[in-house]
């Protein structure tokens, strides 16, 4: 039976994992911030020691784009050096590390898809430490696996949430026409990542759902599926680009590649999303 240590447990990834993972066929170790703080090297080391896991999950980190570029040293600490810790300690029990990153490592001005091999040029401070932590995971583990995603959603505060009470308010909500990307749920993630648990495959991929959207569409389909059409009025605003890139989809390339797993299209995601949430409801 392998030993799992997800990290971050407490977020969207963190929690579809926890869904997901059948404690049957693994021994699983959940932590997050208040448990293990992966700032915290001597934390991180002792953590290891006493549970020696086969696959550490790395779902940890500082997601709030705008708090990122306020308080950069935390944003730093957290998605940089909090991997380096990990991956330090994981090489040294021969472990796997499975470091979770974003889209937001690619820079702006294309209308291409993004494989794993294209350049990256990360323009906010977000996209750089997390792409930081990837360039420290690379360099200092062995059995190293980084996934990127881009738009994920799942239980907790996430852009669907967002969207669903913005409608219990009633009213009007402006969402961006121009932003364009694919979003993700965490159960397809958590799927996909459980292959990697499984597998020995090395490197850079990108997991994400098929399809692309903007967010006005993404928003727009949120109300559909939740019967909430009638509760919000959208209106389309064309955005600036800032700290995000505007147009922002990944290839699976890898994925397709190593025949890891084939993401469902989003649209077929949501739908699943909003059918287990009415069935977690009755
Ligand atoms: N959400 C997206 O759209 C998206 C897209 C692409 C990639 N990703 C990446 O996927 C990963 C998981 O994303 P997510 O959406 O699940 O993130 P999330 O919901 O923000 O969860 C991150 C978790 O990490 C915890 N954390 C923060 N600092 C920590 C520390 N020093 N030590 C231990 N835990 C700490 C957070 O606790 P607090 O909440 O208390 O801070 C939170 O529970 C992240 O690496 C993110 O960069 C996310």
């Amino acid at each position: 039976m392998k030993t799992i240590w997800i990290v971050g447990a407490k977020g969207r990834v963190g929690k579809a994992l926890m869904r997901l993972l059948d404690e049957r066929q693994y021994k699983l170790f959940e932590t997050d911030i208040d448990d293990v703080d992966i700032t915290d090297q001597e934390s991180v080391n002792s953590y290891m020691r006493i549970t020696r896991p086969d696959v550490v999950i790395n779902c940890a980190g500082l997601t709030d784009v705008k708090r990122c570029e306020m308080y950069p040293d935390e944003a730093y600490h957290v998605n940089a050096l909090g991997a380096r810790n990990l991956a330090i300690e994981v090489d040294a029990y021969e472990a796997k590390l499975i470091q979770l990153s974003t889209d937001d490592v690619f820079g702006s001005g294309l209308t291409a898809v993004w494989s794993e091999f294209d350049h990256t040029a990360p323009r906010s401070v977000y996209g750089k430490s997390k792409y930081a932590g990837e360039q420290l995971v690379s360099s200092l583990c062995r059995k190293y696996t980084i996934i990127r995603s881009s738009w994920v959603y799942g239980i907790g505060k996430d852009y669907v949430s967002r969207v669903l009470d913005a409608a219990e308010k009633g009213g009007e909500l402006r969402v961006s026409a121009s932003e364009i990307s694919s979003p993700t749920s965490a159960a397809e993630l958590a799927r996909a990542i459980r292959v990697f648990i499984e597998r020995d495959l090395y490197g850079v991929y990108h997991v994400t759902g098929t399809g692309r959207c903007t967010r006005f569409e993404f928003a727009k389909t949120i109300l559909e599926y939740a019967g909430k059409s009638d509760r919000l009025t959208l209106l389309s605003r064309e955005a600036a680009e800032d700290l995000r890139p505007m147009y922002s989809v990944l290839n699976n390339m890898m994925l397709r590649l190593d025949h890891v797993y084939e993401p469902m299209h989003w649209k077929e995601a949501l739908r699943e999303y909003f059918d287990e949430l009415e069935g977690a409801e009755r």
